[in-house]
């Protein structure tokens, strides 16, 4: 069951419903609705409540109080927290919205104030947007494996507020869009919590196939024999330790009207990474079903773009496979040949998503795109380096680099630009091929990945987003859940919308 988030002009008092959410700034200072929600729960006692049970208005904390006097329809007022008033973002309502969700999963109507909490200067479209995007992904769980498991009752959210036509049109617009944004990263969450024994490449592909019939994307799925043809070697060497075949994805998004611009899109999709060969420990495999989430992500924003009219021309390439060790696997010290020609010794078969992602960014760029983003669970020295919650940015091209960058502060997904020094290519150079798979020992691992992506794009502006940290929470978090997080997804449709020619 989905939850539908519609708005309304009606007063706070007079909205029917199980809970009315009420924001509070830290210090306790109620805001939009505050003073009759203060009268409906007992007036001046509120606020020695409220301390009695340590509730101080920290973002995204609630506390939940009955109706005991009358004057308000809803049946109980949970209080949300949005820290400081000067420092409320968008992401703070997002936050909260998620809070509120969470918090209402045992009712099933909500009515909330959370509106007219935005920022000062946002527009309310935005505002929305925030809030709807909260609600769905805070109330998001995985429970396709818990029969037991009880899904969030909650069906219906009025977000109250408005005012002119013009402001109610850009609220409705807002939760539309935000809906639409928040029902992809679930897409993308829902395929990388799958096993890796119930999503293999082909079921990936399969998947794809639907999700594209139904969004308006053109598919097209490259089998084996079409993938040997093509010599995408690199993807071709990942898989020889695999039972399973691989597979290669294309979507195509063409806008209604004339495009403007044309925009790659590369995500690594490795549904189980076992490391080969260079096996991994125990440890360090348990969560390799999530090395598909650059693919996910992928698949999961160009499966909105048409919903939300995106004007640009966008591609998408995934490369597809499991990295099985085997006695048909690639052994370190083989040498395979990419795409584009050049060749790769590999030298840890562990370093396997940037050899899948060299066959799909030669592709892509044999496509002749104007710019090109890919994204990929790389290295855990990026985690290293950044720590699981922040993704490293790397690009060839400063002005590219700075729309990614901008585009995902808007969304307030955490990228940090890396760097890529020419002074580092010798740590991949190879004694019998053109580079090898994995730097001259660990450090700057991250770094070294990016550098050897790089041989494979030719001129055309490139970013590289590392995110093997934040494609995975491991714990619950503001809006995240423990497992996928379907991280760079508002990244994407964010940066497909409002792209320009860098
Ligand atoms: N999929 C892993 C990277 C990864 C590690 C993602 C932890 C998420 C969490 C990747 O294929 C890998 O194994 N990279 C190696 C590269 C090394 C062998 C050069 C790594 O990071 O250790
Ligand atoms: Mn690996
Ligand atoms: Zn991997």
């Amino acid at each position: 069951m989905t939850i539908s988030i519609t708005s309304s002009t009606s007063a706070p008092e007079k909205v029917k419903a199980d809970m009315l959410a009420i924001p509070v700034y830290e210090g306790r200072e109620l805001g939009v609705g505050g003073e009759l929600a203060r009268a409906a729960c007992g007036g001046a006692g509120l606020d020695a409540f409220m301390v009695g049970a340590g509730f101080e208005g920290k973002v995204g904390s609630t506390i939940t109080v009955p109706v005991s006097n009358g004057g308000v329809a809803a049946a109980a007022i949970t209080f949300v927290g949005l820290g400081k008033r000067e420092a409320v973002t968008l992401d703070t309502l997002r936050r909260a919205a998620a809070a509120v969700a969470r918090r209402a999963n045992k009712v099933t109507t909500v009515a909330t104030t959370l509106l007219g909490a935005g920022p000062e200067g946002a527009d309310s479209g935005s505002v929305a947007q925030a809030v709807a995007e909260g609600v769905h992904l805070g109330a998001y769980e995985f429970l396709r494996y818990k029969p037991e498991g009880k899904p969030t009752s909650l069906t219906k959210v009025v977000a109250l507020g408005g005012g002119n036509a013009a402001v109610v049109k850009a609220v409705k617009a807002g939760l539309a869009r935000g809906s639409a944004i928040a029902g992809a990263v679930i897409r993308a969450r829902d395929l990388v919590n799958e096993p890796g024994g119930s999503l293999s490449a082909v079921d990936f592909a399969a998947d794809a196939v639907k999700v594209g019939k139904a969004s308006g994307l053109k598919v097209t799925v490259l089998d084996e024999a079409a993938i040997k043809r093509l010599k995408l070697g690199g993807l071709l060497g990942v898989n020889r330790g695999s039972t399973e075949p691989p597979r290669f994805v294309k979507l195509e998004y063409v806008p209604p009207k004339q495009a403007k611009g044309n925009l790659a899109l590369v995500g690594k999709g490795v549904t189980f990474d076992s490391g080969g060969l260079s096996l991994k420990t125990a440890d360090g495999m348990e969560t390799m079903k999530t090395d598909m989430s650059g693919a996910a992500a992928v698949l999961a924003a160009m499966s909105v773009l048409s919903a939300i009219d995106c004007r640009v021309k966008v591609t998408g390439y995934i490369p597809l496979t499991d990295n099985m060790p085997s006695g048909s696997a690639v052994k370190p010290g083989d040498v395979l040949r990419i795409r584009n020609g050049k060749t790769v010794e590999v030298l840890n078969t562990d370093a396997e998503g940037r050899l899948i992602l060299a066959d799909a960014l030669s592709l892509a760029v044999e496509d002749e795109p104007e710019a090109i983003i890919d994204l990929a669970t790389l290295t855990g020295a990026c985690m290293v380096a950044l720590g699981s919650d922040i993704a490293g940015l790397f690009a060839s091209h400063d002005g590219w680099g700075q729309q990614v960058k901008a585009a995902a502060d808007r969304t307030a997904e955490s990228m940090w630009p890396m760097p890529m020094p020419e002074f580092y290519k010798p740590l991949i150079v190879s004694d019998v091929a053109d580079i090898k798979n994995s730097g001259a020992g660990r450090y700057g691992g991250a770094i070294t990945a990016a550098l050897f992506l790089r041989e494979f794009v030719g001129s055309v502006p490139w970013v590289h987003l590392d995110i093997a940290g934040p494609a995975r929470a491991a714990s619950d978090g503001a809006y995240n859940r423990k497992g996928g997080t379907g991280f760079a997804v508002r990244t994407l449709v964010e940066l497909c919308c409002s792209y320009s020619k860098p």
